[in-house]
């Protein structure tokens, strides 16, 4: 008898069958019951019927706990009235593992009790499927980068220099020395680009931001991508194209946890239209302005400014050319006006906030020195990343994506901390 999963049922129906799962849930009357099985792949429904299993089984089957690992026998057929279309009609039970009092119950519970339990959490429906399109994502990241030609670079996590600023870092002990851990992986990817033109990487990064907001983590993935020869204009080409691949790959592969979360593909499939609109900072201060928002000129946006900004459009869309002095030492000064850089942020919609930061890097080396002293930075500390601009300095631009950011958006959850397995919050470091 074939073994499979429940994600592959529509393939046999009809056919005897062995799953290995988990009972979710289970309800009963007294001649059927009704078990909601998962298996990893996915949760649907077991039907065990009295008349036809015999008292014993029946009575195994009700008396079956939430969590209980088990091997089922059985028949796939269709089912009509539930969302996943098929189910399996019981044959035989053999209980794996016994499960005694799990703790979450089908009953409402708080975000901090299942943020405690998230190692249980994540066999809960909706937590699955958020992780499967978060797989997804992964997936399509790297076949979208491979399939343009991009080199993988894993940049070091342990660092002796910062890559955005000062404030953020956290630090560690590193024998006798200090280090700290990298908020970004992007000098070290300048220096691939010099190597192997186009390169990428694809890891955790940290800042150690005091910031509680529904879409901050101290510990996230970002993707970063960096290429030679290559201005900001094209860059946001290529960033684009990976969004709207990241969108489509999902629409395409993740039906059922679309389903699972009840998003809205009519609005996904909008994210995937391009060109996304582009305005300028100015252009948006400009719009905040006229709508009664009390900003400035020169200030960075928070999220109900992005927000506004993002109800705007129907796509995601990229904010360029923000003021020099809010953004990091290594973008390069917009070659008509000193106060900006060129530089883009891609907000996203449905008040999900910036996506990706990107720009292009300041490649003169006189410049880039004096812009690492004019932010207080040790000039000791970037020798290295200098050299990059000693020795055949050309055009370079480059851009991180936060994966959970994505993640969040595309799922339409509510909270970051829901669009990565184990998060790490300013006050949770378990589990
Ligand atoms: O805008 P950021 O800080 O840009 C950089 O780190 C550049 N060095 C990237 C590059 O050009 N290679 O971060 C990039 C993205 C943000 O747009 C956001 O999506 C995400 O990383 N991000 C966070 N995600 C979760 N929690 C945080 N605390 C985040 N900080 C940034
Ligand atoms: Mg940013």
């Amino acid at each position: 008898m074939k073994e499979i999963s429940i994600i592959d049922s529509k393939n046999y129906v009809g056919e005897q069958v062995l799953l290995n799962g988990w009972i979710a849930n289970k309800r009963s009357s007294g001649k059927i019951a009704f078990l909601e099985l998962r298996d990893g792949t996915a949760f649907f429904q077991g039907v065990v019927i009295k008349s036809e299993v015999g008292e014993k089984l029946f009575d195994l089957a009700t008396h079956l706990s939430q969590e209980t690992s088990v091997k089922i026998q059985g028949t796939i057929q269709e089912d009509a009235r539930s969302k996943f279309g098929y189910e399996i009609h019981v044959e035989s039970i053999e209980v794996v593992g016994e499960s005694e009092d799990y703790p979450i119950t089908p009953k409402d519970h708080g975000t901090n009790f299942l943020m405690d339990n998230r190692h249980l959490w994540l066999r809960s429906s909706k937590q699955h499927a958020s992780m499967l399109i978060r797989n997804e994502m992964i997936r399509a990241t790297y076949e979208f980068f491979n399939k343009e030609n991009f080199i993988k670079i894993d940049p070091p996590i342990l660092t002796g220099n910062a890559a955005e600023n000062t404030t953020d870092l956290f630090h560690i002990d590193y024998f006798e020395d200090d280090a700290f851990l990298s908020q970004s992986g992007q000098l070290y990817l300048e220096a691939g680009a010099m190597a192997f033109d186009k390169v990428f990487s694809f890891g955790p990064t940290f800042r150690a931001e005091k910031s509680s907001t529904r879409r901050h983590l101290t510990e996230f993935w970002m993707i970063e991508g960096e290429m030679a020869f290559m201005h900001q204009d094209d860059s946001l080409e290529i960033q684009e194209q990976y969004v709207a691949y990241l969108v489509q790959s999902v629409l395409d592969n993740c039906d059922y946890a679309l389903d699972v979360l009840e998003r809205d593909r009519e609005l996904l499939e909008q994210y995937t239209k391009l060109p996304y609109p582009r305005i300028s900072y100015d252009e948006a201060v400009e719009m905040l302005q006229k709508n009664d928002f009390d900003v400035e000129w020169g200030v960075d946006f928070g999220s109900p400014e992005e927000t506004f900004i993002a109800n705007q459009f129907d796509q995601p869309v990229f904010i360029v050319n923000y003021p020099k002095a809010i953004k990091p030492f290594y973008m390069k000064k917009h070659p008509e006006r000193d106060d900006i850089v060129l530089c883009a942020d891609l907000i996203a919609p449905e008040g999900y906030g910036e996506v990706i930061g990107g720009s292009e890097r300041e490649v003169d080396y006189e410049t880039l020195k004096q812009q690492i002293v004019d932010f207080g930075l040790d000039l000791e500390d970037y020798q290295w990343y200098l050299d990059t601009r000693r020795y055949g300095a050309v055009p370079l631009s480059g851009f991180g994506l936060g994966l959970e950011r994505a993640v969040a958006w595309i799922t339409g959850s509510k909270h970051i901390r829901e669009s990565i397995p184990f998060p790490r919050l300013i006050n949770r470091l378990t589990p």
